[in-house]
């Protein structure tokens, strides 16, 4: 096992007196020195047997002690978080940059895209996946579904990525109030929540029950007629950070049934309507 190897050392085996592999001269010892050398081999194996238990109690104290402590901390969805992810950017701290910041900026899509309902505390919505079939086979295309309704509301994260690029943007278009998947008449209003919860979300078991609480609402932005809405929050993002935000759905009395919003965002598309996504700004 692996302590052993460690710790316990190699006794060479002595040559066999007369054997042809024996010294150049291949004289036999006296009968003497072969009795007091028997004596010093017995003693050694003696040693060596102790030592060897000696290192299997060791080995199994170590084992029995390392399975308790991972027993205690399996690694599942629930935990993963709580694994230490070292910084990837080793001393980039030490590279001098200019100040104020050459201006660069590139785009950063969601990593979890999840709804939650309201009206069925318990329910876990299965990953939106919009799999279908062609002649070769299932195709699963990476397109992320976000859903309002009234009751439902659409969870998405995003982790902060790259050294440097601190500023975070969070751009969210909306489509026009005519293009709504439930026609809907009347005002509406898309209101996105920055919620408390800095790790990722599991979409598996995540219901309206299990949801992070809301931390802040950022805004309420009211559909237009005729027209795309979009909305821009700017925010710290410390690199490898999680953020998260909740975008719920409000309609008036009359149009609670009819309303409801939806759209399939392909990862990567910076398409003008609907999306949901971050651009990531150069700091000092
Ligand atoms: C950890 O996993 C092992 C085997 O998968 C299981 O026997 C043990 O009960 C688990 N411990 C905890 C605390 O979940
Ligand atoms: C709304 O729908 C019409 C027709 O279905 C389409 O031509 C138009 O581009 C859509 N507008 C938006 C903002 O999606
Ligand atoms: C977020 O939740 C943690 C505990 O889960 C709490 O200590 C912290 O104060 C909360 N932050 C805000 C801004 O509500």
């Amino acid at each position: 096992m692996f302590y052993s190897a460690k710790t316990a050392r190699y006794h060479p085996v002595d040559q066999l007196p007369g054997s042809p592999l024996a010294g150049s001269d291949g004289a036999y010892e006296s009968e003497d020195h072969n009795h007091a050398g028997r004596q010093r081999d017995g003693r050694l194996s003696c040693a060596s047997l102790f030592l060897c238990l000696l290192f299997t109690l060791v080995n199994i104290a170590v084992t029995m002690v390392s399975s308790q402590r991972t027993s205690t901390h399996n690694v599942t969805h629930k935990n993963l978080h709580l694994l230490r992810r070292p910084s990837q950017y080793i001393r980039f701290e030490e590279i001098p940059r200019p100040s104020p910041p050459t201006p660069r900026k590139f785009n950063n899509y969601p990593i979890t895209f999840a709804q939650i309902d309201a009206a069925d505390e318990s329910k876990v919505f299965e990953e939106g996946l919009k799999a279908h079939m062609t002649p070769i086979g299932t195709v699963v295309p990476e397109d992320r579904r976000v859903l309002l309704t009234p009751t439902i509301s659409t969870i998405v994260q995003f982790r902060a990525i790259d050294w440097g690029m601190e500023d975070c943007e969070l751009h969210l278009s909306l489509p026009e109030l005519g293009n709504m998947t439930f026609e809907s008449q009347s005002a509406v209003n898309v209101e996105l929540y920055r919620m408390n919860q800095t790790y990722p979300l599991d979409a598996a078991v995540l219901s309206y029950q299990s949801r992070p609480p809301r931390e802040t609402k950022i805004e309420s932005i009211p559909l237009a007629r005729g027209e795309s809405t979009t909305c821009h929050h700017r925010f710290r993002c410390p690199s490898d950070s999680v953020v998260t935000f909740e975008l719920a759905l409000v309609c008036t009395e009359v149009n609670k049934n009819t309303c409801g919003l939806e759209w399939w965002q392909k990862v990567g598309s910076t398409e003008p309507s609907p999306s949901v996504y971050l651009t990531q700004h150069a700091t000092a």
